[in-house]
């Protein structure tokens, strides 16, 4: 979907301090991913070759993260926090140095789509010198203000603080989002200075200053809902909300059905096939993929996990990093898989713990079984052959390995490995003592 190559800035140096927290607020995730990387997923989907991203003193102890979510952007600290000109010129290296056009994004609207940036992208392509995206508020409070002159030109954006009455009326209103040709912002941002209500340099000001050197300034609409920001905690939530709802809509829309979606949470990157089947209330953490007609049963929780075709899991099922569940099998109510590959047509159908253990094509796991994985140091292996069956209620101690096709008697403690269709036992022996029990009655009742 992309054209030419641009370079983009995001601005993230705000506080955040409604956020109310010790982590930097573009670090907070919606939908399993922290909202910085949906501004840099959206900017690099969209065409953006080079990223920078503007950061604040006090984040220098998340730099780690921030790096991890976009490898390829470059940081650049802006030490006071004087605005959003002054933002975007903590990047002024990248900026003279980069011949290309120049998206600025923000790091706080993880809604905002790659489409949408194309659309502004066109705006330059078609001809104008700076673009900007626009939006209809329900509420306009807060925001900048879009002053439209003859034939729908934007002359300028006013902040609400420097506002007349009569532009305080206006409600077409400024996201944030801007795109500048090649070699533009950097004089602009130059000039722009911090005589206004807030004493800030505001980036806003490089569209008058565009505009009263006569280039074209132009706009571009989106939805409100696109560009909300997220500065709290409760719009935290709307935002995940929106975005569960987008989720989930894209992927019935590409055939997996849900009973009630509203109840389905999942992660940015959950890969549902076709014909798949959710049931209410299920979670997907992230990396989970769920292949074609594969039915997830009401209640299940699942993360890095990867479940087979036709597989079906649940109710009340556990997944947990590393589970790999095969093509057809099953995972019934109340089991925990963990860093475990259950093959093809194998069966756990209730109350067990399979952890660091293969569970072979066909096998099958009785009720109650626990794979002791953990001797209190370290992690054991357990390795189950084809179609072997574990009588319900075992323990299998690990490290062991019970070969193809053998057989675990019910209630057995497994320590020792058990060769290929062979039968273990790993219990006491049963004794029956004939007519004890009405014996001891008898003595009982003389008493
Ligand atoms: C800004 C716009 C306003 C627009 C609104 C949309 C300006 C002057 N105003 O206002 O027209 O309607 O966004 O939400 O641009 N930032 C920094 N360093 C700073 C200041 C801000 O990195 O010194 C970053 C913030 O982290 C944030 C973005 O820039 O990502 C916007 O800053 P914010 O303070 O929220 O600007 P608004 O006053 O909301
Ligand atoms: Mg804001």
């Amino acid at each position: 979907m992309t054209s030419q190559p641009w370079l983009s800035v995001i601005l993230a140096a705000g506080l955040g301090t409604r956020m109310k927290s010790a982590m930097p607020k573009v670090l907070h995730p919606i939908a399993g991913r922290p909202m910085l990387a949906y501004s840099a997923a959206a900017a690099i989907e969209a065409g953006a070759a080079q990223l920078g991203v503007v950061v604040g003193p006090d984040m220098e102890a998340a730099r780690g993260p921030l790096a991890a979510l976009a490898p390829r952007a470059q940081f650049f600290l802006q030490n006071e926090r004087l605005g959003t000109a002054h933002a975007a010129l903590a990047a002024r290296a990248l900026l003279a140095e980069c011949g290309d056009d120049v998206l600025i994004l923000y790091g706080d609207t993880p809604l905002l789509r790659p489409e949408t940036l194309l659309r502004l992208r066109r705006l330059l392509t078609d001809g104008a010198s700076v673009a900007v995206l626009g939006f209809e508020a329900a509420d306009p409070s807060g925001y900048g203000r879009l002053l439209l002159g003859e034939e729908g030109r934007l002359e300028a954006i006013r902040e609400e603080k420097d506002a007349s009455d009569a532009e305080r009326a206006l409600t077409l209103c400024n996201s944030g989002v801007m795109a500048f040709r090649a070699g533009l912002l950097l004089p602009l941002l130059e000039r722009i200075g911090n005589d206004n209500a807030k004493g800030e340099y505001y980036l806003t000001d490089a569209v008058g200053l565009a505009s009263s050197d006569g280039l074209s300034v132009g706009v571009v609409i989106c939805d409100e809902e696109e560009v909300a920001g997220v500065n709290d905690r409760v719009q935290l939530a709307r935002t995940e909300a929106l975005m569960q709802t987008r989720l989930r809509e894209a992927a019935m829309r590409s055939g997996t059905t849900m009973i009630a979606p509203e109840t389905v949470t999942m992660s940015y990157d959950t890969r549902l096939g076709r014909d798949v089947v959710i049931e209410p209330n299920v979670f997907f953490g992230p990396d989970v993929t769920v292949e074609d007609n594969a039915e997830i049963k009401a209640n299940c929780y699942m993360e890095q996990a990867h479940i087979g075709r036709g597989a079906i899991v649940g109710p009340f099922a556990r997944l947990r990093p590393g589970a790999r569940i095969g093509p057809g099998a099953k995972i019934g109510n109340f089991v925990e898989v963990k860093n475990a590959t259950v093959e093809a047509g194998a069966k756990v159908n209730h109350l067990a713990y399979v952890g660091d253990a293969r569970v072979g094509a066909g096998a099958n796991i009785g009720a109650g079984t626990i794979i002791c994985n953990y001797d209190g140091f370290a992690k054991h292996f357990t390795d189950i052959g084809e179609k072997a069956f574990v009588g319900s209620n075992s323990a299998l101690v690990a490290p062991v390995k019970i070969g193809d096709g053998a057989y675990i008697a019910t209630g057995s403690v497994i320590t020792d490995d058990v060769e290929s269709d062979a039968l273990a036992f790993g219990r006491v022996r049963q004794v029956v003592k004939p007519g004890r029990a009405a014996q001891k009655r008898a003595a009982m009742q003389k008493k």
